[in-house]
């Protein structure tokens, strides 16, 4: 087991570059094994959610290469295996994805249930309709889903929800599908488009990424293809808090201010200075910052990912804030920890009542998610004294080099074994 051990208190300064986007990766692995010709994909970020979905595609027989930092070439030739493995599938929800790629290449996916999540249910009922809606027949037993489809057909599905998931995953199946496929209410994600946008240079046809409304024309084969993953938006964001938090001055280069508006204007309203180029964001500290009533939604609204950093960042706002989670049912464990480090954090249903400024002190703490754990080491950093975060490995999911960055930063931040 490791543990982060973090000495806080200290203003953190300089600048570090964002990350390829780990929930653009996970698809686009997924999406380049749709083609027997090999794909590039350059700007992959080196985390542990890319590890598992990498290991699934090569026991399907698709083949997985490195070639280089942050690039991987991957081609579907190999396909043949419709079962991906229960014992990989198990470890990452994001590996349904295969499921769309089993049924566009083979006609048939048999692809373990993922069961509940750190943050909530997490059904993939709305994936499953869109394969029906193309025309697959679908069973559920044993824990598996069976889908089957000599060739999917395309049909118009809406969209439940606007799931990123489900709008991807149906986009996947449809792309070699006969005919024309319509999605209403699609998700609007950066990563959406992203995937949209390396299947149309693969050859699909797809149009309206971006837009709540996706046309995707139905081809009979993708080619090989290079795609530049997009900087991820959501570790650019906690950076960001961070530097609100505890800077100095912090610039995350290669973010983007587009895909971060909601945050961007959420911290120039509590009064952090925010100030963005064509390459990079910069936000500065200030004092005093003043509450807010967040609530969060699908993209462009606030991201979920980024709730559980902006509750640590309100803990210092002067008054009362409000962070409403609309998104995921399960998503404030990070809370008890972060009182025990001095928070005034309330949960009432889906709504954390924060009370500010408290004075944070370091504690052993405990990260039992991805974005949480993230949480908690801002607050740690943010802390006076030495607090030691445990958990790294959902933290390990979607923040690669993450000491090494802090350290950049100037935060005392050590790695051990324990
Ligand atoms: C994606 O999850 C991201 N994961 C999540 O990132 C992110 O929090 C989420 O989108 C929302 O932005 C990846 O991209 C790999 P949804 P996804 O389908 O696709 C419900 C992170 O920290 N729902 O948009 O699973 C669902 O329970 C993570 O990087 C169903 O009920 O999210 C949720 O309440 C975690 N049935 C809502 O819809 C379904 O079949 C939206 O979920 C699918 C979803």
């Amino acid at each position: 087991m490791e543990k982060l051990v973090i000495e806080g208190g200290r203003a953190l300064n300089g600048s570090i570059v964002a990350s390829g986007a780990k929930n653009s990766a996970l698809p686009l692995l997924v999406a380049a094994a749709l083609a027997e010709e090999e794909s590039l994909l350059e700007n992959v970020p080196h985390d542990t959610d890319v590890d598992v979905m990498c290991a699934i595609l090569k026991a399907l027989g698709a083949s997985v290469r490195a070639d280089g930092p942050g690039r991987l070439r991957v081609s579907g030739a190999g396909l043949t295996q419709a079962q991906a493995p229960y014992e990989l599938v198990r470890r990452m929800r994001a590996s349904f994805y295969v499921a769309g790629l089993l049924l566009g290449r083979l006609g048939r996916a048999v692809v373990a249930l993922p069961g509940g999540c750190s943050i909530g249910s997490r059904p993939v009922d709305y994936h499953i309709k869109g394969f029906e809606a193309l025309g697959a027949k679908v069973s559920l037993e044993h824990g598996f889903m069976k889908a089957e489809a000599p060739r999917l057909t395309g049909s118009k599905y809406y969209v439940s929800r606007a799931s990123v998931g489900a709008t991807i995953n149906t986009m996947l199946a449809a792309v070699l599908a006969k005919g024309t496929t319509i999605l209403e209410n699609a998700a609007r994600e950066p990563e959406v488009v992203d995937v949209a946008n390396f299947l149309n240079t693969m050859g699909a046809r797809i149009k309206g990424a971006g837009m709540d409304v996706i046309r995707i024309e139905g081809v009979k084969k993708l080619h090989g293809a290079e795609h530049e993953i997009i900087p991820d938006r959501i570790e650019a964001g906690s950076y960001l808090i961070l530097g609100a938090m505890t800077g100095g001055e912090v610039t995350v280069v290669n973010a983007m201010g587009e895909h971060l508006r909601a945050l961007l204007s959420s911290l120039e309203a509590i009064g952090v200075a925010v100030e963005e180029t064509t390459t990079a964001v910069r936000v500065k500290k200030k004092e005093p910052l003043a509450p807010l009533n967040v609530v969060t939604q699908p993209y462009p609204g606030f991201p979920t990912d980024l709730q559980a950093p902006l509750a640590v960042l309100l803990t210092q706002a002067d008054g009362v804030s409000t962070l409403r989670e609309t998104i995921f049912d399960g998503r404030f464990k990070y809370v008890d920890e972060l009182r025990r480090m001095g928070a005034d954090v309330k949960v009432e249903r889906d709504t954390a009542i924060i009370t500010g400024p408290a004075k944070l002190t370091g504690a052993p703490v405990e990260a039992t998610d991805l974005r949480g754990g993230m949480a908690l080491v801002i607050a740690a950093l943010a802390a006076e004294g030495r607090s030691e975060v445990s958990g790294l490995e959902h933290i390990d999911r979607g923040y690669e080099h993450l000491s090494a960055k802090l350290q950049a930063l100037g935060a005392k931040v050590e790695r051990i074994r324990v």
